[in-house]
């Protein structure tokens, strides 16, 4: 059976299959009555309503289920979770915080499972960004390049192997302690994939189509945050660093976005910004995913 955990899940063409139904505005009732169990162990604005959108242009009917009400692994075994929500429902998704949660819904293999985002990685964003790419500089990505700057989190991970696999050079600037190790540098190298990791964040702009950013602190960090801020000065996304960047870059944020601390206000809701189309891309991107999932797995 197949799952969407991580990008790498994906051949480069699979991805690209997921991208083109993404555009498709009319897509078959994949979901016709059926439904989609959505497990959130975190907050979530863009990908509880994108998902729940998707779900419902696919003909089907999306329940959302805060994580305390299912436990997964406290009130039930992953695996009883997963064979309970797929005796409902014809998918799961799933917002944890432990990678090996999404992993253990999924080997119980009772319908598809998606990352709607874990400690380890953002499928999910990923597929957005990338839609998001291809309505910038056309579907053909190969020879563009990114520049990530800010914590090497489970968003560039996705990021990274999705926009690799398509051929878009990478480039990261983290500062120490923060940055990809080998074990990440590795899956990458596997999935095709190989970035450059940057000391600085100049050096990973210079005369890239397209600067990403997230937070310094993620959801479940919250106790690192005031080290995480004395760690993280100076890699905030300025006009300045933009200005770097190629003629025409754009600028990308996963969202939230802390105004002030990652990103500039004037950056975020400049000329340059592209956070509004990626986050509806979000749906866009869910409902392609959703729908190739379902047929794949027919
Ligand atoms: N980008 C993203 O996943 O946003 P949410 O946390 O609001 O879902
Ligand atoms: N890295 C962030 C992404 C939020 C969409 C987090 O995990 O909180």
């Amino acid at each position: 059976m197949r799952h969407l955990l991580e990008v790498d899940d994906l051949t480069a063409e699979e991805l690209l299959e997921i991208l083109r139904r993404a555009r498709d505005a009319s897509p078959a009732r994949m979901l016709d009555g059926k439904g989609m169990a959505l497990v959130f162990d975190k907050p979530s604005a863009r990908t509880r309503n994108s998902m729940e959108m998707a779900v419902v242009q696919l003909g089907g009917h999306p329940v959302y289920i805060q994580g305390a009400e299912v436990g997964i692994d406290v009130r039930e075994s992953a695996a009883d979770v997963a064979r309970t929500l797929g005796s409902f429902h014809a998918m799961i998704g799933a917002r944890v915080f432990a990678h090996a949660q999404v992993e253990a819904l999924a080997a119980a293999n009772a319908v598809p499972v998606v990352n709607m985002l874990s400690d380890a990685a953002h499928p999910l964003q990923a597929l957005a960004d990338v839609l998001t790419l291809q309505d910038e500089f056309g579907a053909d990505l190969a020879g563009r390049s990114i520049a990530y700057v800010g914590d090497a989190n489970n968003v560039t991970r996705s990021l990274a192997l999705a926009c690799g696999m398509l051929g878009v050079a990478v480039r990261i600037a983290s500062p120490p302690g923060y940055r990809f190790g080998a074990t990440d540098l590795d899956r990458l190298a596997t999935a095709g994939v190989e970035v450059e990791v940057v000391d600085r964040p100049e050096e990973a702009v210079a005369g890239v189509d397209a600067v990403y950013t997230d937070v310094w602190t993620s959801m479940g960090q919250e106790a690192e945050r005031e080290t995480r801020l004395a760690a993280f000065e100076g890699f905030g996304v300025s006009e300045g660093l933009m200005a770097q960047a190629a003629d025409g870059a754009v600028f990308l944020h996963c969202l939230p976005a802390h105004r002030g601390e990652e990103v500039s206000g004037a950056v975020a809701d400049g000329p340059r910004s592209r956070i509004w189309p990626q986050a509806q891309n979000r749906m866009h991107a869910a409902r392609g995913l959703l729908w190739w999932l379902m047929e794949v797995n027919r």
